[in-house]
C-alpha cells in the first residue's frame, strides 16, 4: 500500500521584539477586549516564513492516524473506567497518593506537532520571546521545554532560558498553584529540598511521554497590548515523548491552572476557534475572552448546545448527539445509541462515534457513494473508502452531525470525506470501538471551517459555519 508524504511547513509570525517593548506601557490599560491568535495546522502550506530543513520532517498520515488512536485509546480509558475515578476522588480527600494506574493518562496530547495538531504561538518572559504550542482541548496544564535541559526534543524555536527573563519565578511547593498541579497532571507534585523547595511537576501522558520540571510564573504574552503577568506553567527540564517539534502544550480545559482560567478573570470564561483546513491553512483564529463571541461575521449565525461533564473527566468539555442524517435522512438507530459521554477534542483528528451509529452511518452513507463511485480496501481505521480523490468527487451526500438544543454541524464535503492513500478517498469517521462502554469523540477533521465556540461561564457550545477568515 502506498503513502502519501506530507511535507511539514510551518507558518511563523513574524513578531519583532519592538513590540515587547511597547506592551510593558500599555497592555494593562486594555482590559477585556477579547485576545485573538492565528492558528495553524502542522501540514499547512508555507507562505510567509519557510523553516530549515531540518524541521520539514515528512510523515505518513498511516502513522497519524495509527498514532491519533493512541490519545483516542487513552481518553476512552479515562471516560469509561469510571468507577476507579470515583475512587480517585475519594483517595484524594482522604490524602491518600493517586492510583495512577487507572489515570495517569489523559489525553495523549502529544502526538505532536506532525501529527494532524493545530498550534499558536505565545509569547513568554521579559524580554518576551514567541514559541510555538499545540492547542489542545483535551488538557488543561501548560507547559514548554526549558533550559538547562535534561531531556529535550528538537523543536521549532530556541529553548525557552528562564535565566534571561526577569520576570521569571520557580514556585515553591507551599503554593497553592502547587497543590493544584495534581489535578491538572494526574500526578502529585514533588517539593525539590536542594533548590529552595522548587514545586515540581510530572505531566503524563502515556506510558512513555511525559513532560517534568519546575512549576513556574512568568509574563505571558499574547499580543503586544494583551498580557497577563505571573501566569503559572511548568518550564519542562525532562521532556519524553512525542511532542513532535512543537514547544510545548497549552491547555484550553476546565482546570485552574488551564491558560483559560487563567486569564478569565481578566477576559472573562469564553474562547472560541476556527480550525482552518489542512490546504488552505488560513483563517485560523483562537479567540479568548467574552467579545469573542462577538465577532463581526459569525455573532448572528452561531447555535448553541448545552455544555455538560462528566464526572470521570471533570476538566473536558462535553456535549449531546441527538442525531445524525445522510442526505437528509435520519440513521435509524435508538435515540440511547447517543447516550455517551461525547467530547470535544482538538487533539483528535476522526470523529469517533459509538460502534451502532458508526455502523449505520457507514451503511447509509455506502450506499448512496457506491451507486456512483467503486468502493477500495480500507485505509488504517478508515473503513468506508473509495476510488477517486476528494477533489474529484464533486457529488457526496451531506452529513449533519445534530446536537440537543438548537445546534448542529452540517458537515461539507471536506469534513465528511480525507484523502487516505493516493487515488483514494475514505469516509472520516471512525467507531470507537465495541466495548460496552462506549464514548464518542468530534474530532479536528469534522470541526474544520466552522467557529466553535466554548461559552463556559453560560454553559453552552456552539458552532457557526464558514469561521474562518
Ligand atoms: C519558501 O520556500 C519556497 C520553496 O522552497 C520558496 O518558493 C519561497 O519563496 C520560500 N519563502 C520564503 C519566505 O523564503
Ligand atoms: C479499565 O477498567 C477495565 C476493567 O474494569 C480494566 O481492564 C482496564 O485495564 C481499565 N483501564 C485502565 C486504563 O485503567
Ligand atoms: C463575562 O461575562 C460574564 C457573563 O456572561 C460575566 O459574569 C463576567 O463578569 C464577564 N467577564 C468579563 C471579564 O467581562
Ligand atoms: C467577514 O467576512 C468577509 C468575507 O466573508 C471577509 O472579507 C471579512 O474580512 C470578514 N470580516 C472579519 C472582521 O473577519
Ligand atoms: C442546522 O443549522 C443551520 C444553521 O447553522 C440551520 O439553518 C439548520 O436548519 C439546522 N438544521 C437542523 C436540522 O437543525
Amino acid at each position: 500500500m502506498g503513502t502519501i508524504w506530507f511535507p511539514v511547513l510551518y507558518l511563523l509570525l513574524a513578531i519583532t521584539s519592538s513590540l515587547a517593548e511597547l506592551q510593558e506601557t500599555h497592555l494593562l490599560q486594555h482590559k477585556q477586549a477579547s485576545i485573538r491568535l492565528d492558528i495553524y495546522h502542522d501540514h499547512g502550506p508555507a507562505t510567509s516564513h519557510n523553516l530549515t530543513s531540518k524541521h520539514k520532517t515528512p510523515i505518513f498520515f498511516s502513522d497519524v492516524l495509527l498514532r491519533n488512536e493512541e490519545r483516542v485509546k487513552a481518553l476512552h480509558s479515562r471516560l469509561v473506567n469510571k468507577s476507579s475515578s470515583s475512587s480517585l476522588v475519594a483517595s484524594k480527600k482522604a490524602g491518600v497518593p493517586l492510583k495512577l494506574k487507572s489515570i495517569s493518562i489523559p489525553l495523549n496530547p502529544a502526538f505532536s506537532i506532525g501529527s494532524g495538531n493545530y498550534y499558536v504561538k505565545i509569547g513568554l518572559g521579559t524580554p518576551t520571546k514567541y514559541y510555538t504550542m499545540i492547542l489542545d482541548t483535551g488538557s488543561s496544564f501548560c507547559w514548554l521545554q526549558c533550559r538547562p535541559c535534561i531531556s529535550c526534543h528538537t523543536q521549532i524555536d530556541p529553548l525557552f532560558d528562564p535565566s534571561k527573563s526577569k520576570t521569571y519565578k520557580t514556585l515553591s511547593c507551599h503554593t497553592s498553584q502547587c497543590s493544584s498541579v495534581k489535578d491538572a497532571t494526574f500526578n502529585n507534585p514533588s517539593c525539590d529540598a536542594k533548590s529552595s523547595n522548587a514545586c515540581e511537576y510530572t505531566a503524563s501522558y502515556s506510558d512513555t511521554s511525559q513532560s517534568q520540571g519546575y512549576l513556574s510564573q512568568d509574563l505571558l504574552t499574547l499580543t503586544p497590548f494583551q498580557t497577563l503577568p505571573g501566569f503559572v506553567y511548568g518550564c519542562g527540564k525532562n521532556n519524553l515523548g512525542m511532542f513532535g517539534t512543537s514547544d510545548g502544550i497549552v491547555g484550553l480545559a476546565q482546570h485552574q491552572l488551564s491558560m483559560l482560567s487563567q486569564l478569565s478573570p481578566k477576559y472573562g470564561s469564553v474562547f472560541s476557534y476556527c480550525l482552518p483546513t489542512v490546504s488552505s491553512g488560513r483563517g485560523g483564529f483562537l479567540s479568548i475572552g467574552n467579545l469573542s463571541l462577538a465577532m463581526p461575521n459569525i455573532s448572528t449565525a452561531y447555535r448553541f448546545t448545552p455544555m455538560l461533564s462528566d464526572s470521570a473527566a471533570p476538566n473536558l468539555y462535553f456535549l449531546r448527539l441527538t442525531a445524525i442524517t445522510v442526505a437528509g435522512r435520519r440513521l435509524e438507530v435508538s435515540p440511547a445509541s447517543y447516550r455517551v459521554p461525547t467530547v470535544m477534542d482538538t487533539g483528535t483528528i476522526i470523529t469517533r462515534l459509538p460502534e451502532s451509529v458508526y455502523t449505520a452511518l457507514r451503511e447509509a452513507f455506502v450506499n448512496v457513494m457506491s451507486k456512483r463511485y467503486a468502493q477500495a480496501p480500507a485505509y488504517s481505521i478508515l473503513d468506508a473508502c473509495f476510488k477517486g480523490s476528494l477533489h474529484n468527487m464533486p457529488v457526496v451526500p451531506e452529513i449533519q452531525m445534530i446536537f440537543r438544543g438548537a445546534a448542529n454541524l452540517t458537515l461539507k464535503t471536506p469534513n465528511v470525506l480525507i484523502d487516505g492513500v493516493k487515488g483514494i478517498t475514505c469516509l472520516a469517521f471512525a467507531s470507537s470501538g465495541s466495548t460496552t462502554n462506549q464514548i464518542a469523540i468530534i474530532g479536528n477533521h469534522q470541526q474544520q471551517t466552522f467557529s466553535v465556540a466554548y461559552d463556559v461561564s453560560n454553559s453552552r457550545i456552539g458552532f457557526a459555519a464558514d469561521g474562518c477568515h
